[in-house]
């Protein structure tokens, strides 16, 4: 059992564990928050997730530096004018005694520990402009670390790519309220007006468990809009809706489920045919998921699984292995399975693909894989998100050169008939175990019956 005193020891434990990876000196900046409109009002907080995991708690405008394990901590002490506004907030020592530093120092001198540290980029534009001055050299977000930077990286993706106990508690946590969450959501549908609504009821959950959003919510009856981040819809009986909604706890740990639920409270024949057809790739998956098993491989189920059953409805023709090869089940599952989970509901993207890829392996240029996030074999205490879907994406299915590429291998006029299926997806977390899998977001069901009980 993790409890606060506990959790600091796992924290030095992951400090010790980095330091039996390099040999260098590594200094992670905490980032600082970003003006909205003008200087005084900016955007919520959020510390940098490499931070985060060797610090355990989310300070801004802070710098840890940390070397065979010891831990030097930079922050200035409160400014004494920002009490008005911000109240008490802990003096230097405090902090510094709270995350179990070794030192403890202003900012201003953190320029005389920088000798041959490395870092890795954080995202708000000040922070690494000052890395880069500080560093003298360039630390870009968006672009591929070099030198002692790449190792540095590649040392936390080897710690951060598996969840530790501590992780555990929090990822847990996360998941329970983003399950409340989404019953929430379905529980408002039959009031609500507008997508809005919906959203609010299921962020509602979240706030109120002294949690934020882990990403933007998607809450819309336009699934087939991936990442569609309006909610001004009405929503209106016919419709589907897809929720893509997760919370993150107070030390940054993330969840992400996605439930698509019918308005009315009742799934249309069509609409029950995709559905069923997308909860049987999400289950086939999840049956398959097991340490060695390669995540490429888990893809390549759903695809299967997916275009098996667009042949049953009579929307594709030929045969699934040739059709899944041919990336046709693209045309309508055009991402990859899932992800990897944890600090970032992307876990380290923002080393591109450094975490999700093994070493050597490369993004593939087939349409059907080039999304695939995650490509490497299952290991014990890696969290992936599993979300297969369905979606009739305008831009694709109205392509004249898709018309006329796939004219006889697609059904067109049967298509039309599931015209009420413009997006599906279901997403559940599921940790690997030394024995095959644990699904966190479990208790949150995905029979399309039970779904429908929980409307109405
Ligand atoms: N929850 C959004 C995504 O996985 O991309
Ligand atoms: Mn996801």
């Amino acid at each position: 059992m993790v409890n606060s005193h506990t959790v600091p020891e796992i924290i030095r434990h992951r400090r010790q564990k980095l330091a039996e990876l390099i040999d260098f000196p590594a200094v992670l900046w905490s980032g600082g928050s970003s003006s909205r409109n003008f200087p005084a009002n900016t955007f919520p907080f959020r510390a940098n997730s490499h931070f985060l995991y060797f610090a355990g708690i989310p300070l801004q405008n802070a710098a840890i530096r940390l070397e065979r394990g010891n831990l030097q901590l930079f922050i200035d002490d409160p400014d004494p004018s920002s009490t008005l506004w911000h109240g008490e907030t802990p003096s230097r020592e405090e902090i510094a005694a709270k995350i179990g530093a070794d030192d403890a120092r202003p900012m201003s001198e953190l320029k005389d520990f920088l000798a041959d540290a490395a870092t890795v980029a954080v995202q708000d534009a000040p922070t690494w402009t000052q890395q880069s001055q500080l560093l003298d050299r360039w630390v870009l977000p968006r672009q591929l670390p070099q030198g002692i930077d790449l190792d540095l990286a590649k040392a936390i993706v080897t710690l951060r790519i598996t969840h530790d106990e501590a992780a555990l508690v929090e990822l847990r946590k996360a998941s329970a309220v983003s399950v409340e969450a989404h019953k929430a959501g379905m529980a408002a549908t039959k009031k609500a007006k507008l997508e809005a609504e919906v959203r609010a009821a299921m962020e509602a959950v979240i706030i109120s468990n002294n949690m934020t959003t882990a990403y933007t919510s998607i809450v819309t009856v336009h699934g087939e809009i991936l990442h569609n981040g309006h909610y001004y819809h009405s929503l209106q009986q016919g419709d589907l809706l897809l929720a893509d909604v997760g919370a993150e706890t107070e030390s940054g740990w993330a969840a992400d489920i996605t439930r698509t639920w019918p308005v009315s409270g009742k799934f249309s024949p069509t609409q029950r045919d995709i559905y069923d057809l997308v909860l049987a790739a999400h289950d086939t998956c999840i049956e398959n998921i097991a340490p060695g098993m390669e995540y490429k491989d888990i893809h390549l189920i759903a695809a299967m699984v997916i275009a098996e059953g667009l042949v049953d409805l009579g929307i594709l023709r030929g045969k699934p292995e040739d059709l899944v090869k041919m990336d046709l089940h693209s045309l309508f599952f055009p991402h990859g399975i899932g992800h990897l989970l944890g600090l970032d509901v992307h876990d380290m993207e923002d080393l591109g693909d450094l975490a999700g890829y093994e070493e050597g392996r490369k993004r593939s240029d087939r349409f059907g894989l080039s999304y695939l996030r995650l490509n490497r074999p299952l290991k014990p205490g890696m969290l992936v998100t599993i979300e297969p879907g369905f979606y009739q994406v305008p831009a694709i299915l109205n392509n004249p050169k898709t018309r006329d590429q796939y004219q006889y291998l697609v059904n067109w006029e049967r298509l039309e008939q599931f015209a009420d299926v413009r997006g599906i997806r279901i997403e559940d977390d599921v940790l690997v175990t030394e024995e095959g899998c644990e699904v966190l977001t479990a208790s949150l069901p995905t029979k399309a019956e039970e779904i429908e009980s929980l409307i109405s």
